[in-house]
C-alpha cells in the first residue's frame, strides 16, 4: 500500500500585539500544533506558520501609554508570545509578525487586485472625532452617560449597567477615552471592499465541504441579512500599512491580519527553500487550513475566501473553528484567579498537563471547553501517570537488573502487539478529523489493556520462582512493547513527555505505529520518571499568582469593572411606579454572539406564548452555552428599542459591576415561562 504523501500549509489565528498569551489562547495553538504534529509524524509535508498580529489603534495607543513605539512594543510582545508558545511545545515553522514586508507586499498586491477588478470603492463617512488628539474613534475608545440609565462612564455602544445597547452617538455627554474632550463629528473618505461581488462565490463556497455545519449554518444566517460593504481603510494616525495612492489612510487591521498567514509562509519560503506559488496559487492541489476561534469566523470565512478569490489566489481547503475555553464553569475571570497567563502556568506547571488536558476535552465542533481543576488533575494522574507511564516503569526494572537492559529475542505476544498497532487507522482518523477526545479514550483503552497484561502475568511474583528467567524477560518485554505503540500514538500530545520515551526504549524518534514491529534482542536505556502526578500545591499556587497578576498590574486601566457602575442607593419610587413594570420569568431558548459588538449576546426569551428578542450587555460574563436552557427575569414590557444590531424587545435583570462579574437572576424551581412577579 504506498501512501500519497500529501502537502499541507496549517496556520493558527495571529495573537494581538498587545497583550500576553493566555490559557483560553492557548485552546487554539494546542489544538493546532496537536494536528500539525500528528500530520508530520505520519510522514506528510506540513508547515504551520503564524505571527503576532502587530497593527491597529489599540496597539498604537498602548505604546502611547507606556511611552515606546509601536515598533518598541511589537517587538517587546514578541519576544515574550515566541517564548510563552516554544516553552508549550507549540512548533510553529514561522512565527512571525504582520508588521513585515512580506506581509506589506501581499496586502499591497491583493488590494491593487480588487481595486483592478473594480471591487473597492470609496465614499464620505461621519465618525466621531477627538478634536485634541485629532484622530477618529473606534466605538470603543468614546465613553459617556447611558442614554437610559444615566451610568457613568459607558462605552462605545452598550451600558454594563442596565445593559441598554445604543449607538455612540446616543451616549449623554460623550468623551474620548483618550483625551477626555468632547469628540466632533467629522466626515472622512473610506475605502470599502464590496463583499457583495462574491456572493455567488461565497454561497458556493460556504456550502461545499470546507465548513463544520454549525459555521455554515451560521452564515446562511449572515446571507440572509445581506452582504455588507466592509470598510478597510483607516485614517492616519494609525499603526499599520498606508494605502499606496491615497496619502493618510491606512489599511484596517483586519485587511493586513489575514495576509499575515502568506507573509509568514513567504519568509519561510525564503528560509528554506519552499515555492510560495505551489500553497497558493489558484490551481493549487496542496491544502490550506485556518484554525480559529468561533469569533472570527466572519473575517475568515467570508472577506477571507473573497479576497482571495478576487485577488486570484487560491481558498482555504477548510476553516476549522473551536469554542471558547471556560475555567471551572464560567468565562475567565482575573478577580477569580482564572485568568492564566501562559507565563504564569509554565512558572508552576507542567505544560503537557495542560495538553492532554485540552486533548482529552477537545473535539471537532464548536463548542466551548472548560477547564476544571479537579477533573484536570484526575485525568493527568489517572490516564497518563498511572496507566501509561506506569505500564513502562512497572517492566524497566526487571529488565534492567536482570536481563542488564536487554528484551528478549522474540515477542512473545506477537497477537497483542498486532492489536495495538492495528488500532493505528482509527486513531489516525479520530486525530486526523480533530476528535482528539476520542483519541485519547481509545489510546487509555489500550493502556487498561496493557496494565491488565502485566496484572494477569504477575511478573514480581514470577520473578520469585525458579528457571522462571525467559518467562519473567518475555512479560517484561511484552509490556515494554505495548508501551512503545503507546507513546507513539501519543507523540503528538505530549511530545516532551514521548521524547524521554525515545531515549528510554533507545529506538530513534517513534513514527506513526502502523507499520511498527516490535523491539527484540534490544537494549534500552534506564528509566527515568517520564512524568509526574499534578502536585495539588503548585495548582493552588498558580492560582493564587494569577490573582496577583491583577493587584499588581500597571497603570489603571481605564476600564476597571471595579471603579465604575456605582451602586449608589435609587431614590424611593410609589408603588404604581413599581407597578407598571411588568416583570416576567423567561426562558432562555437561544443565546448568540452578536457579529460586531464584542459585548452582546443575542437572547431569544420565551414568555410561554410568545418569543422576544433581547439584546444584552452580558457577553463578557456568559458564553452562550451556559445560559441556554435557564430561567430567567426580564422587563417585558420595556418599550422595543432599535439598536445598531437589531430590535430588543425588553431587558434581562442582572446583578454586579459589569464585565464579567455580572450575575443574571433566576426563579427557585418550579417557575414557569411567563409567570409574572411581583
Ligand atoms: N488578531 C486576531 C486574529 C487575526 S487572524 C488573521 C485575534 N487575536 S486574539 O489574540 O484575540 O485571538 C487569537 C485567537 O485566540 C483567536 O482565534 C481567538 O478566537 C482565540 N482565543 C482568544 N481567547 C480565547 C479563549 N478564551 N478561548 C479559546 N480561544 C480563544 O482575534
Ligand atoms: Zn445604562
Amino acid at each position: 500500500m504506498s501512501k500519497q504523501i500529501r502537502k499541507i500549509l496549517v496556520t493558527s489565528a495571529l495573537p494581538y500585539a498587545n497583550g500576553p498569551i493566555h490559557i483560553g489562547h492557548l485552546v487554539e495553538y494546542i489544538q493546532t500544533d496537536i494536528w500539525v504534529r500528528f500530520q508530520k509524524q505520519r510522514g506528510h509535508t506540513c508547515h504551520y506558520v503564524c505571527a503576532d498580529d502587530a497593527h491597529g489603534t489599540p496597539i498604537m495607543l498602548r505604546a502611547q501609554q507606556e511611552g515606546i513605539t509601536p515598533e518598541q512594543l511589537i517587538a517587546d510582545t514578541w519576544t515574550q508570545h515566541n517564548a510563552d508558545f516554544k516553552d508549550f511545545n507549540v512548533a510553529f515553522d514561522n512565527f512571525y509578525s504582520t508588521h513585515s514586508d512580506e506581509t506589506k507586499h501581499y496586502a499591497e498586491l491583493i488590494y491593487a487586485r480588487l481595486q483592478e477588478q473594480g471591487h473597492i470603492h470609496s465614499k464620505t463617512i461621519t465618525q466621531a472625532y477627538d478634536p485634541v488628539k485629532n484622530m477618529f474613534l473606534p466605538d470603543r475608545f468614546i465613553k459617556g452617560e447611558c442614554p437610559k440609565c444615566g451610568a457613568a462612564d459607558q462605552y462605545g455602544d452598550n451600558c454594563e449597567v442596565c445593559s441598554a445597547t445604543y449607538a455612540p452617538t446616543d451616549l449623554i455627554n460623550p468623551i474620548s477615552a483618550i483625551s477626555g474632550e468632547k469628540p466632533i463629528e467629522k466626515d472622512s473618505e473610506h475605502y470599502f471592499f464590496k463583499l457583495a461581488d462574491f456572493e455567488k462565490m461565497l454561497q458556493k463556497w460556504t456550502k461545499s465541504g470546507h465548513l463544520q455545519e454549525q459555521v455554515a449554518n451560521k452564515l446562511n444566517e449572515w446571507f440572509e441579512t445581506g452582504l455588507q460593504d466592509w470598510d478597510i481603510s483607516r485614517d492616519a494616525p494609525y499603526f499599520g500599512f498606508e494605502i499606496p495612492g491615497a496619502p493618510g489612510k491606512f489599511f484596517y487591521v483586519w485587511l493586513d491580519a489575514p495576509v499575515g498567514y502568506m507573509g509568514s509562509f513567504q519568509k519561510l519560503c525564503d528560509d528554506s527553500g519552499l515555492d510560495f506559488a505551489e500553497y497558493w496559487d489558484k490551481d493549487s492541489s496542496t491544502e490550506l487550513y485556518h484554525f480559529i476561534g468561533k469569533d472570527i469566523v466572519y473575517f475568515h470565512a467570508l472577506f477571507w475566501p473573497a479576497m482571495l478569490t478576487g485577488a486570484g489566489f487560491r481558498t482555504p481547503t477548510a476553516i476549522f473553528a473551536h469554542g471558547f475555553l471556560t475555567v471551572n464553569g464560567e468565562k475567565m475571570s482575573k478577580s477569580r484567579g482564572t485568568f492564566i497567563k501562559a507565563r504564569t502556568y509554565l512558572e508552576h506547571l507542567n505544560p503537557e498537563y495542560l495538553r492532554y488536558y485540552f486533548a482529552a476535552k477537545l473535539n471537532n465542533r464548536v463548542e466551548d471547553i472548560d477547564l476544571n481543576f479537579e477533573d484536570f488533575s484526575q485525568r493527568v494522574n489517572t490516564d497518563l501517570v498511572n496507566k501509561v507511564v506506569n505500564i513502562a516503569s512497572r517492566c524497566s526494572g526487571f529488565i534492567k537488573k536482570r536481563f542488564d537492559g536487554k528484551l528478549s529475542a522474540e515477542c512473545a505476544e506477537p497477537a497483542l502487539f498486532a492489536e495495538f498497532v492495528d488500532a493505528s487507522e482509527d486513531i489516525a482518523q479520530l486525530y486526523e478529523s480533530r476528535e482528539y477526545g476520542k483519541a485519547m479514550r481509545a489510546i487509555s483503552g489500550l493502556a487498561d489493556k496493557a496494565n491488565q497484561y502485566i496484572d494477569d502475568k504477575q511478573p514480581w511474583i514470577v520473578a520469585k520462582q525458579e528457571d522462571s528467567d525467559q518467562q519473567l524477560q518475555d512479560i517484561c518485554s511484552v509490556g515494554i512493547n505495548l508501551f512503545y505503540v503507546i507513546a507513539c500514538y501519543l507523540k503528538p500530545v505530549v511530545p516532551e513527555m514521548v521524547a524521554k520515551a525515545e531515549q528510554f526504549l533507545n529506538a530513534g524518534e517513534f513514527g506513526w505505529p502502523e507499520q511498527l514491529t516490535p523491539l527484540t534482542d534490544h537494549s534500552i536505556n534506564k528509566f527515568k520518571p517520564l512524568m509526574t502526578r499534578v502536585d495539588p500545591a503548585k495548582l493552588a499556587a498558580l492560582i493564587e499568582a494569577s490573582k496577583e497578576n491583577l493587584e499588581k498590574k500597571a497603570p489603571a486601566p481605564k476600564k476597571t469593572s471595579k471603579a465604575k457602575a456605582p451602586e449608589q442607593a435609587a431614590e424611593t419610587i410609589e408603588f404604581d411606579d413599581f407597578a407598571k413594570i411588568d416583570l416576567r420569568v423567561a426562558l432562555i431558548e437561544k443565546a448568540e454572539l452578536v457579529e460586531g459588538a464584542d459585548k452582546l449576546l443575542r437572547l431569544s426569551l420565551s414568555l410561554g406564548d410568545e418569543t422576544r428578542q433581547v439584546l444584552a450587555g452580558i457577553r463578557s460574563a456568559y458564553t452562550p452555552e451556559q445560559l441556554e436552557g435557564r430561567l430567567t427575569v426580564m422587563v417585558a414590557n420595556l418599550k422595543p428599542r432599535k439598536m445598531r444590531f437589531g430590535i430588543s424587545e425588553g431587558m434581562v435583570l442582572a446583578a454586579g459591576p459589569g464585565g464579567d462579574e455580572l450575575w443574571i437572576l433566576s426563579p427557585d424551581d418550579g417557575a414557569k415561562p411567563g409567570m409574572r412577579i411581583k
